[in-house]
């Protein structure tokens, strides 16, 4: 999350975002272009990965010897973004987002119709405030460029949790849709700070277009599809004696061509109770001999959850929770809305995470951070050596966030905080300029800047209108 519920880690946001303004002169104009151009950096070799089947218990390791290796430079820092950005709401801000896809990641049209589910709050919500009234709300584009706002995607009152956090919907079967989300909170904590329970849940949905709009019927059920187990990933209560943010969250749902199952990825933490893991060898890699790693690195334990589909045909309820595809333990407690592309068999393997959650000893922009493995369980490989991708810039270390990448390289976030450039700073909650990203095995490149939310599909499902 980009705020936080816990009365500390509010204070440590404050004080990003103070340092966010403190740096708010030094905002300069970005060149992607140049960026691209002026790149030295050499290209890690795209071994390949050992691989595993699903259902097997290697789990990848995000170490400390990789991100002692983040290295912002012109190829992975983002563009500044003017404060004067065009807003694709006046009603509610907006955040993490995510295309309508097939089960194979492809962003598609319904009828000609561009469909994409964001993260929404009435912009009178305090900006900060947002998590606890979340909703999911969905627009729809003729261009994929150009967005109109649907409203709510779900009735009130229909999800068992009190505020909807990220996911994916995919279209499956005709003009079938099935929603999946976090649960966030118990039902009643609608407006509330209080409760960081999360479960993964799935809705059943229609969508319906025609020359004027779309329109969605179903999304009345909903089921809790998964939830913490403790033995694979950590429960709440384990989380509960930790100083920091706990996750079970983000489900990302896709079929692998590899064995043509349907699978969902999500963010989690490792199981048991916090400050009881240890830093161990395959956790720290092999790091210089002065680099020491504290003893509160132990309560940083994210991970990218795995869970294969268990009911038969166009049932979306059945689940099994398999082990993590990858830990951070040690690292990073937060690995935030995992999500995948394949490109020339390759799996790439893609999370959002902060500064601030970095365990101490280590530091890295709030970015996107990349893997690159031979299978969706494999000995996933850091890109660029460290994992990071796509970073702030250092003088706007909170200007966007969320980022989602697509089959083509193209990749959507929105906007956050911004120096206004006169040591104040404007709040986003719209979608920022798409990136493109070049991939050659395990190296990425920023190689350009698209209009502000774009976000074209790939296939065309069921005509025009
Ligand atoms: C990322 C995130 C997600 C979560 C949502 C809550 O920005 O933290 O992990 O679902 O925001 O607002």
């Amino acid at each position: 999350m980009s705020d936080h519920p816990q009365p500390h880690l509010r204070r440590l946001a404050a004080g990003i975002l103070a340092a966010g303004i403190v740096a708010a002169g030094l905002v300069g104009t970005g060149n992607v272009a140049a960026a691209a151009s002026s790149s030295t950096a050499p290209a890690p070799a795209s071994n390949p990965t050992s691989t595993y089947a699903p259902e097997d218990d290697f789990t990848a390791n995000w170490t400390r010897e990789h991100a002692l290796e983040i290295k912002p430079d012109q190829t992975n820092t983002k563009p500044f973004i003017d404060p004067e950005f065009p807003v694709m709401s006046d009603k509610v801000w907006v955040w993490d987002t995510w295309p309508l896809t097939d089960l194979d990641m492809n962003p598609v049209t319904y009828k000609g119709w561009h469909v994409i589910f964001s993260l929404t709050a009435p912009r009178d919500e305090f900006f900060g405030d947002r998590h606890w009234v979340a909703r999911i709300g969905y627009f729809y584009s003729r261009d994929g460029k150009n967005w109109t706002y649907g409203g709510d995607a779900f009735p009130d009152g229909a999800s068992p949790g009190g505020r909807e956090w990220a996911g994916s919907t995919v279209i499956t079967n005709g003009n079938q849709l099935e929603a999946f989300y976090t649960a966030s909170g118990k039902k009643d904590s609608f407006g509330c700070a209080c409760d960081p329970l999360q479960r993964l849940v799935n809705s059943p949905g229609k969508i319906h277009a025609d020359k004027d709009g779309v329109w969605f019927g179903g999304f009345e059920d909903h089921t809790v599809i998964a939830e913490a187990d403790g033995e694979m990933y950590q429960t709440l209560e384990q989380s509960e004696s930790g100083p920091i943010i706990y996750a079970f969250r983000d489900p990302f749902v896709f079929r692998d061509p590899a064995d043509g199952e349907i699978y969902a990825l999500f963010e989690g933490n490792n199981p048991g109770v916090a400050g009881t893991h240890t830093c161990d060898s395959h956790e720290i890699g092999d790091v210089p001999d002065n680099h020491d790693v504290p003893d509160d690195a132990r309560y940083y334990t994210g991970n990218i959850g795995l869970m294969t589909k268990t009911s038969k045909g166009q049932d979306y309820t059945g689940w099994k929770l398999l082990p993590p595809v990858l830990s951070a333990e040690c690292t990073n407690q937060q690995t935030e809305r995992p999500h995948l592309t394949i490109e020339d068999g390759k799996y790439y393997l893609w999370t959002i995470s902060h500064k601030f959650t970095f365990a101490p000893g280590l530091t890295g922009p709030d970015g996107l951070y990349g893997f690159v493995g031979d299978s969706i369980r494999s000995d996933y490989q850091p890109l660029n050596g460290s994992a990071l991708v796509l970073g702030n810039p250092e003088e706007a270390p909170l200007q966007n966030y969320s980022d989602y990448v697509m089959p083509n390289g193209l990749v959507e976030s929105f906007i956050d905080t911004v120096p206004d450039g006169s040591g104040g700073v404007v709040y986003g909650g719209t979608l920022a300029p798409t990136l493109e990203l070049e991939l050659d095995g395990a190296t990425s490149t920023l190689v350009e800047e698209h209009p502000f939310a774009y976000i074209p599909a790939l296939r065309n499902i069921a005509g025009e209108p």
